[in-house]
């Protein structure tokens, strides 16, 4: 009966769920979420058709004028869990044209949705069009990718910029670098960029924020055309940036590319966190000492406090294996609660040869004659593409 739309429900109590689960039936594909993960999930997840459940802080209008400000098409069935005539007007006047009182009116709830049905199927299609018209949805949405620790140092421009440059490299996708390292930098060194064009240049632009005015300011890695934001290189500037800025960047990149590969400083800023909500995927780069574990552990205590997700999301990646190391990538899998993607050896002449004269790794596609460090790369991008 449901196409294969994408249905959302959210509700702050679970047992609120429970007068919903005949509807939830009807569809193949149902995501559940509380309020509080709205803000976090709703772009990501872009549902067809979305069901509020009454919050229970009586702040349904401002939920229901945010989810038509992320997603101004998709149509909002609104349930509520008593006769309240202030609610039910208020959401009215906020725009709702389908509400129900539950338990109540579950009959008349399941006498419209045939036509709640046929009303998201046509907004999915109008959502396509118009994104088509503003040529801001090629490819459907891309991944975001960040690459973070708690540690400076462990590697993470070095390999968010080699992964990049990498996954250009072996694939057709569209591929954007962001270096969030707002005050200091660091990729245009590994890549070997020099411009004076950065993501502050689309401050101006940031309400209208488009796929060409990324295209204008992001720089081209020579060898691979991989496309790179660069830093701003200013702390002062980084913390002017307003609010939603980063929020309103990623989403566009993601718009337009098929991997956004977001490079993150160690110190938690709110760019960092932000960046860390957005993300599909982190890759925690950890080196295979003590000191490493026992930042991780830190930093997973900070996510938790912070309400950063990291179940299903959060992999390890080891750098800087070697035989000389006292821990071993076995003991290490034993202490870690996360997955482990990817083990990059300690490739020290390696790594020095290319960096010390500011080269990429890489110069084109099969390339025979690569480092173990860039090997290592190759192997786990082959494996993200499968
Ligand atoms: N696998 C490796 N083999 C050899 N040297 C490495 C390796 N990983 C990192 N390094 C060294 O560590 C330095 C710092 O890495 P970087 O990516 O800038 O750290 P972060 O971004 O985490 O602060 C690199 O410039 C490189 O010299
Ligand atoms: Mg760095």
């Amino acid at each position: 009966m449901s196409a294969d739309l994408k249905v959302l429900l959210v509700s702050d109590q679970e047992e609120s769920l429970i007068h919903l689960s005949g509807i939830v039936n009807e569809f193949e594909k149902t995501d559940n979420i509380t309020y509080r993960e709205l803000k976090t999930e709703l772009d990501r997840l872009a549902p067809d058709l979305i069901f509020l459940i009454e919050s229970s802080d009586y702040s349904n209008v401002d939920w229901i004028e945010y989810v038509h400000s992320v997603n101004t098409f998709t149509p909002i069935v609104f349930i509520a869990l008593s006769q309240d005539f202030d609610v039910l007007r208020n959401v009215t006047r906020a725009g709702i044209k389908e509400f129900f009182v539950l338990p109540d009116e579950n009959a008349l709830l399941y006498g419209r949705l045939e036509s709640i049905i046929h009303t998201a199927i046509q907004s999915k299609q109008q959502i396509v069009e118009s994104a088509i018209a503003q040529d801001s949805f090629k490819r459907g949405r891309g991944k975001i990718i960040s690459f973070y620790s708690g540690k400076g140092g462990a590697g993470k421009t070095l390999i968010s910029s080699t992964f990049a440059q990498t996954l250009r490299f072996e694939s057709t996708a569209q591929v954007l670098l962001i270096d969030l390292n707002l005050q200091f930098g660091g990729i245009e060194t590994y890549l070997s960029i020099e411009s004076n064009r950065s993501i502050a240049d689309l401050l101006p632009v940031i309400n209208e924020l488009n796929e060409s005015h990324i295209r204008n300011v992001s720089q081209k890695e020579k060898f691979s055309k991989l496309e790179v934001l660069l830093s701003p290189r200013d702390a002062e500037l980084a913390e002017r940036l307003p609010e939603g800025f980063i929020t309103k960047l990623l989403r566009t990149c993601r718009r337009s590319y098929d991997f956004v590969i977001v490079d993150l400083p160690a110190h938690m800023t709110e760019h960092t966190y932000i960046a860390l909500e957005e993300s599909d995927k982190i890759y925690y780069v950890l080196n295979p000492d003590t000191p490493s574990i026992s930042m991780l552990k830190q930093v997973e205590l900070l996510f938790l406090r912070l309400g950063i997700e990291s179940e299903n999301r959060l992999e390890v990646v080891l750098n800087e294996v070697g035989k000389e190391n006292e821990i071993k990538p076995g003991d290490i899998k034993k202490l870690l609660t996360y997955p482990l993607v990817a083990q990059l050896k300690r490739d020290i002449k390696g790594v020095q040869a290319k960096v010390n004269v500011s080269e990429p790794f890489r110069k084109e596609a099969n390339e025979k004659r690569l480092v173990p460090f860039a090997r290592n790369i190759r192997k786990w991008v082959a494996q993200t593409l499968d």
